[in-house]
């Protein structure tokens, strides 16, 4: 069984009625019903935090013990170094996930503070990102 973590961060919490052109029409917490019925294989653990420090604190937490963290860090994505060294300082790898493609909307969203920290980055597939990034902690044997 993998233990996968998944936190969002800042203004998430909204999802479904947030600019939802931007972000959809579905709440987190139906979707990851969903997409916990799709995983019996995972163990999908769940946090939502609009603060940086709660954030961190979940990071530390589940670092060490996890398979793997999928973090969409919000706004936090673009400014906060203290994310990037939390990141940096657990063994857990931590995958950096938007809904949104940020690289096709406003200049202050094409830079991420977290991306080198991460090991990797998937974005602009909607709520589709988180469930592309459960599948990067499941390879398959070519
Ligand atoms: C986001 C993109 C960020 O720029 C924004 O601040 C968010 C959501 C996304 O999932 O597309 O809050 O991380």
């Amino acid at each position: 069984m993998k233990k996968i973590q998944i936190i969002n961060g800042p203004n998430l919490n909204l999802l479904g009625k947030r600019e939802p052109t931007i972000y959809g029409d579905s709440s987190f917490e139906s979707f990851l019903e969903k997409l916990r019925n799709q995983y019996p294989d995972c163990e999908i653990s769940y946090f939502q935090s609009n603060m940086e420090g709660e954030m961190i604190n979940k990071i530390h937490e589940t670092g060490f013990n996890y398979d793997g963290i999928i973090l969409n860090a919000g706004a936090y994505t673009h400014t906060s170094i203290a994310l990037h060294d939390a990141i940096k300082a657990v063994t857990t790898p931590v995958v950096e996930v938007h809904i949104s493609n940020v690289h096709a909307r406003e200049e202050f969203r094409h830079h991420s503070m977290i991306s080198a920290a991460c090991k990797g980055v998937i974005l602009g597939f909607g709520l589709e990102s988180y469930r592309l990034a459960i599948e990067s902690f499941r390879p398959v044997d070519y």
